[in-house]
């Protein structure tokens, strides 16, 4: 269990964690790990949920446990159609962890490697939709308030296309809101090695880089990036490392958008430049103001994006490789799921006793662990050699038919 704790990449899955199994390691970033869990209720009801495991260096450190309690209790608190709903949170183990809704998809990190792989160009209503969509969750979070009306003051503050999820229905939804404070608070990020930091920088208002005191305005700037890149098809700030990075960011000096053909270009680029300003004062002072002026201009420039078209955009372009995620999951699901009337996992017991894989997702599928696509695919194998048998009698029966009438 400790060498499980110490090196991650290295841990046989599936997992026991407290009411938890951990059947599948989704990501990794700097401060935790992602997981693809089911949580079992005490009656068997299993539920399935992406668990965020905090690193242990980081679990064991008082002041950053505080912090980061401090604001997941705060995004625990947002209810939103585009916001990751945070499921619980707590600790196990001495491990810090969220349990969130599991989104199936994609970031979009991933997109855009797709997009570039595949060369397809994301679609400028795309680009705007995933903006749209991306600014209402802020809006929401920004303006929203405790049961007895005081603002719950949340800001995103790591606003980064890792955070920015995207499901294969279409929908975009942000996660991980508020939690970055913990790991950028100045008695932290002395102590939190590079690659906990490293990459928030790019996505950062030069006021969070400079270390001043942020608002609502700093998260309109890193959704100002996002549009951008998105837009340019390129990273803004191109960086070798941390270092460079840093110096880019506190400077924002942002490079003239270049007119790849996109509609009303002029508009576009005021639209760019007035969510870049440099001065917070000079930038949409709300996500609400930034969105009502991309609302505008889609309007405007005739575009119809909607969740549905997106999600075709998706299927046609990726539906290959999504369906290969989800093969990858039935893969890692199949090894947990317990059969009917078998008694959930017991919660007081730490260890394991379900067959061991390794985490890297690779594992074949047995033949025997047939998913609803193959069993699909096995009847209409069947059905077409019914069809050909049928045929062939068919056809022996009026060659007959035939030879009879002619030799009478
Ligand atoms: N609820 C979720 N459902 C599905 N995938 C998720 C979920 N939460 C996170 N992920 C995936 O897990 C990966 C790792 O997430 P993590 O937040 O640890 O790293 P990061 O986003 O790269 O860094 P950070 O959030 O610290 O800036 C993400 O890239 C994302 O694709
Ligand atoms: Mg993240």
């Amino acid at each position: 269990m400790e060498d499980d704790l110490q090196d991650p990449e290295q841990q046989t899955l599936p997992l026991k964690f407290g009411n938890f199994y951990l059947f599948d390691l989704i990501g990794k970033g700097g401060m935790a790990e992602v997981f693809l869990a089911k949580s079992y209720t005490s009656i068997g009801v299993e539920r399935l949920c992406a668990i965020k495991r905090i690193l242990p260096f980081l679990s064991a450190d008082g002041n950053f446990s505080n912090l980061f309690i401090q604001e997941a209790k705060l995004a625990a608190k947002l209810r939103n159609a585009n916001i990751v709903q945070v499921l619980d949170l707590g600790r196990i183990d001495d491990q810090l962890y969220i349990a969130m809704e599991y989104v199936e998809g994609f970031d979009l990190n991933e997109l855009l490697g797709l997009c570039t792989r595949h060369k397809v160009m994301l679609p400028f209503e795309f680009a705007f939709f995933i903006i749209r969509e991306t600014l209402r969750s802020l809006d929401y979070a920004h303006r929203s308030s405790d049961d007895d009306g005081s603002l719950l003051g949340v800001i995103h503050m790591d606003l980064s296309p890792s955070n920015v999820l995207i499901s294969t229905e279409g929908e975009i939804k942000l996660c991980d809101f508020g939690i970055a404070r913990a790991v950028l608070s100045e008695e932290e990020s002395a102590s939190c090695p590079e690659e906990a930091i490293q990459g928030k920088f790019a996505y950062m208002s030069p006021e969070q880089v400079r270390g001043h005191e942020v608002d609502q305005r700093s998260d309109v700037f890193s959704a100002g990036i996002l549009l951008w890149e998105l837009l340019s098809g390129k990273r803004l700030y191109k960086c070798s490392d941390m270092d460079e990075t840093y110096a880019k960011a506190m400077k924002a000096e942002i490079p003239e958008l270049a007119n790849r053909s996109i509609p009303e270009f002029d508009k576009t680029r005021d639209i760019v430049n007035r969510a870049l300003e440099v001065n917070p004062d000079d930038r949409f002072q709300s996500a609400y103001e930034f969105l009502r002026e991309i609302d505008d201009y889609i309007h405007q420039a005739r575009m119809l994006p909607s969740q549905m078209r997106f999600a075709d955009f998706l299927m046609d372009n990726f539906g290959d490789d999504l369906i290969a995620k989800r093969r990858e999951r039935e893969r890692a699901l199949a090894r947990v799921i317990p059969e009917a009337g078998e008694e959930p996992p017991d919660t007081e017991d730490s260890v394991t006793e379900v067959e061991p894989v390794e985490s890297t997702g690779a594992e074949k599928k047995k033949d025997t662990e047939l998913s609803a696509e193959d069993a699909i695919r096995d009847l209409n194998r069947k059905l077409s050699i019914y069809a050909g048998i049928g045929a062939s009698m068919l056809l022996t029966i009026i060659a007959l038919i035939i030879i009879i009438y002619f030799t009478n």
